[in-house]
């Protein structure tokens, strides 16, 4: 054997060994969706895989697909950086659509064929609570990038999350409905009984308006695969409410919030996180203009990595991030930044999948990050610590073809 030729294959060697004895090799599994035009070297390291289960498909799609779009504009991001210490990180999409079994399925084969260091997802809570548990068994942590239920970091040690709770962000959107209007007395409120989400987030908003001393004049509920809602209004504008606060989904809401301005309701309308995007806009169109909305993200926040992030989002999309696109580049960049700080202190190239998994995760908790969010950190259990809270209100045009959320506090 030549010299070269033992070169060679001594590389081919060593290069198999690393992918054996080492974590996240590029799977070769045809299926996987990956990211169209994300860089896939830096130097000449393999790239560390993390995974994204969220709804790309199905109704859930109005919030998910502004989930890709965060994490696409991550992995971009983050690997122009120099990646983990100069190894890029590759992100494998797995769609959830809008179910149980679609998160379920997504997460078995993020953790299993592609062999990811851990996953950001899924899109709802009601998902989180079937697939989590799967991510939790086999050791991989979990970031959630917008599930706002009650008890998912509780689910366990492996699952923390970027998006901030029900109980801290909801409550804010009805003191900015009182700012609007102090006479505020009456208020009817809406929620989908099929979706954990939805039925945290109206106990929330239910104890909330007990606490400010407003009467609670009915509770009215659907599905969130219901399109018509004539008997549920008709039951609410009996009671002449001064406020409605709707908990539910976006395509539901938005029918929801159509179908109560269509039959004569004229005051002010809440709408809960699942009806926080734009995507909202073409279901309601002009009959959208006025809803206040709860924010756990604002593009004004004023710290380098917003303002890189907010560039990138704008140039891309030519209007302002929304909440679920920041979550989502949130969840990468917490991903990102525990793995470069675990790697100074254990190169993880000489770490077995299992042990960085693990690694990664006692790591990621411990940590403190600049985000697009603030500066946030978690609690033990996994819980976000943020600091801070904003509320929009959506603003149409007369044409009711577009619209945008407008900050009011
Ligand atoms: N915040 C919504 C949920 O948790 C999307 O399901």
């Amino acid at each position: 054997m030549t010299k070269s030729i033992k070169k060679l294959f001594s590389y081919a060697i060593a290069a198999l060994m690393t992918c054996l004895l080492a974590v996240a090799c590029t799977p070769t599994n045809n299926s996987t969706t990956t990211t169209p035009n994300s860089p896939t070297t830096i130097g000449n390291q393999n790239p560390i895989s993390i995974g994204i289960a969220v709804a790309q498909t199905s109704n859930v799609a109005l919030l998910g697909q502004e989930q890709v779009i965060g994490a696409k504009i991550a992995e971009a991001y983050f690997n122009k950086k120099g990646g983990i210490n100069g190894t890029p990180i590759r992100l494998v999409f797995q769609d959830t659509a809008g179910d149980e079994q679609g998160a379920i399925n997504a997460f078995n084969t993020l953790i299993s064929q592609d062999k990811v260091v851990g996953i950001v997802g899924p899109t709802l809570s009601q998902q989180a609570f079937s697939a989590d548990p799967i991510a939790e068994r086999a050791g991989v942590p979990v970031i959630a990038p917008s599930n706002t239920a009650k008890g998912i970091p509780q689910i366990g040690k492996y699952i923390a999350r970027v998006s901030a709770p029900v109980a801290v962000v909801a409550p804010n959107a009805i003191d900015a409905a009182l700012k609007i209007n102090p006479q505020i007395k009456k208020v009817a409120v809406f929620f989908a009984q099929n979706d954990a989400f939805s039925k945290s987030e109206t106990g929330t908003f239910q104890e909330t308006v007990k606490q400010k001393g407003l009467e609670l004049a009915t509770v009215q509920t659907f599905q969130t695969t219901d399109t018509d809602f004539q008997s549920q209004v008709t039951n609410a504008i009996n009671i002449k409410p001064d406020l409605i606060i709707i908990s539910g989904l976006s395509a539901d809401g938005g029918n929801l919030v159509k179908q109560l301005r269509e039959l004569g309701y004229k005051g002010l309308i809440i709408g809960g996180n699942g009806l926080n995007t734009s995507n909202l806009l073409p279901v309601c169109k002009a009959l959208c203009d006025g809803i206040i909305i709860a924010q756990a993200y604002s593009p004004e926040m004023k710290n380098e990595i917003n303002t890189n992030f907010r560039k990138l989002y704008t140039e891309q999309n030519k209007k302002e991030p929304p909440q679920f696109t920041a979550q989502a580049f949130t969840g990468v960049q917490v991903f990102v930044e525990a793995l470069s700080t675990l790697d100074k202190t254990t190169k993880i190239s000489t770490l077995a999948l299992p042990q960085l998994r693990t690694q990664l995760n006692d790591t990621l908790l411990t940590g403190k990050y600049i985000t697009p969010l603030g500066e946030i950190s978690f609690t033990p259990e996994g819980e976000i610590v943020q600091k801070q809270f904003f509320v929009a209100q959506i603003k149409m045009e007369p044409d009711g073809n577009s619209g945008k959320f407008t900050f009011i506090q």
